[in-house]
């Protein structure tokens, strides 16, 4: 089983950070293999261009996208499993995750008659959020994100779609360091069962 984990976080000094550390060793100890795109790290331009726009916009495969993208997609290809770890951020994820998709899931690629992309046998979500459950189903919130994450992004592009919060992460509250132990063993579970099934 091959995971490709596309993580964005700003810090290394996060919980979120523990939870790709986790997940990684639950991978890890069932005999999985993954890759990961540390999207800060990697530098990764999350702005579309204008070039891009105009060929994704106008439905062209002309001109190819760019270098960075390409070897996105290739991870992709490579995959059988795609996770995403990232903190929630005014109810989406990190701008640089969005532009990941802007860019990512170009036409020819992941839209359009001649689309190429691979359908996963799964896309998996290991999300952080500092609001606590209830305030995020409060409004639909949370709701919300998965329609955009799973029946948008991921709609007929992968096989099984999982969407795991880790609420209550903020440091406003003691429920961030109570929890803490519970919602790594979570992730390193989300972690083995990929790939111990
Ligand atoms: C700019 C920003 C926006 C945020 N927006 C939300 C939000 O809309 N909903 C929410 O539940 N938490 C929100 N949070 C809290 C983050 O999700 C929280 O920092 C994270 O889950 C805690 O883990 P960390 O230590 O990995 O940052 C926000 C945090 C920041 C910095």
């Amino acid at each position: 089983m091959k995971v490709f984990i596309v993580y964005c976080h700003p810090s290394e000094d996060s919980f979120t950070r523990e939870i790709l550390r986790s997940f990684t060793k639950g991978i890890e100890d069932s005999g999985g293999e993954y890759v990961i795109s540390d999207l800060y790290k990697m530098g990764f331009d999350p702005v579309m261009s204008e070039k891009q726009y105009l060929r994704d916009a106008f439905y062209k495969t002309e001109p190819e996208v760019e270098p960075d993208i390409i070897a996105e997609q290739q991870k992709i290809e490579d995959c059988d499993v795609i996770a995403f770890v990232y903190p929630v951020f005014w109810t989406e994820a990190p701008a640089m995750l969005v532009g990941w998709f802007d860019r990512v899931w170009s036409y020819g690629y992941a839209y359009g008659e001649t689309k190429s992309m691979k359908v996963v046998d799964k896309a998996l979500f290991l999300v952080s959020a500092g609001n606590p459950i209830e305030r995020l189903e409060e409004f639909g919130l949370l709701d919300a994100m998965k329609k955009v994450m799973l029946g948008d992004r991921f709609n007929g592009r992968a096989k099984e779609k999982e969407f795991i919060v880790f609420d209550s992460t903020s440091r406003e509250t003691g429920l961030r360091q109570i929890e803490w132990d519970a919602k790594l063993k979570k992730a390193y579970e989300a972690g083995r069962d990929l790939c111990s099934n």
